[in-house]
């Protein structure tokens, strides 16, 4: 896969990603990151890449010519090289579609992927309206810029590229891969400080070990988040499993703010 990325920081993309799982891909030649300077498509003797918005306001808004030359420039070098099919050009916005592992697996299928990384107070509309095909957000939270948004995308979309794990640390098993949260796992020492591995996975016995591990997700899930359910589709034995923990942590639940309300009546 390659990656091109336009932003007013090319620097904040160096260190991230010259370490462990995605140095080795890189080596390898599995990904290739390009990263643009969005004020190198400027023409100016300043280098202008943001200007006041119309109608007043406060802050800044990106200009729409570095953005558009940048991309263009970008999409002619790969159009030479191949014939690339459908190519995303994504802009971080907080006002994009929420990102997902459901979303970094579509996006792992592409060859190429363009990442615009918005700043200031926005991007001149007309960059949405006729040069982007996808607007993503990693969460309802307004940071400095999309760097970092950028960053959380090529790192989760680049580990599902085939070859990019080892077979050892295959994302199968990832918590949302299959739309639950993942088990709980340990390594070695069997005790520590007094603190024990469950002794089924002391065991041996792999279909116990993996029945434990299912009964897990589900309870995990159902704790942390219980919505996630709602959208899996389950065997039979294990909606009845989640039915019945669902009323025995209610009755908990009901126990624990009796106990609270006493409490409180005490005080
Ligand atoms: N830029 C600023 N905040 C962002 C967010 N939450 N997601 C994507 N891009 C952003």
């Amino acid at each position: 896969m390659r990656i091109d990325v336009l932003t007013l920081f090319p620097e904040m993309f160096r260190l991230p990603f010259s370490f462990g799982i995605f140095q080795r891909a890189i080596d390898r030649g599995l990904v290739s990151l390009n990263v643009h300077n969005i004020r190198d498509y400027t023409h100016d003797k300043h280098h202008t890449a943001d200007d006041y918005p119309y109608g007043g306001g406060a802050g800044m808004v990106l200009k729409p010519e570095p953005i558009f030359e940048a991309v263009e420039s970008v999409t002619a070098e790969i159009h030479l090289k191949e014939d690339s099919g459908e190519l995303p050009v994504i802009l971080l916005t907080p006002q994009g579609h929420p990102f997902s592992q459901q979303l970094a697996q579509e996006l792992a299928g592409y060859s190429h992927l363009i990442l615009i990384c918005g700043h200031y107070e926005g991007v001149d509309e007309r960059v949405r309206e006729h040069l982007v095909t996808d607007e993503i957000s990693i969460g309802d939270y307004v940071l400095t810029g999309g760097e970092l948004p950028a960053m959380v995308v090529i790192d989760a979309v680049v580990r599902l590229l085939p070859g990019v794990l080892g077979s050892e640390d295959s994302p199968r098993d990832d918590s949302h891969t299959s739309g639950l949260l993942e088990y709980p796992q340990y390594t070695r020492p069997a005790v520590y400080r007094d603190w024990p591995v469950p002794d089924v996975l002391l065991s041996g016995d792999h279909a116990r070990i993996a029945r434990w591990r299912r009964e897990q997700v589900i309870r995990r899930t159902l704790e942390r988040r219980p919505e996630l359910l709602d959208k899996a589709e389950l065997p039979l034995a294990e909606k009845r499993l989640i039915e019945q923990l669902s009323t025995s942590s209610s009755q908990a639940d009901e126990k624990k703010s009796k106990l609270s309300e006493n409490r409180g009546s005490r005080e």
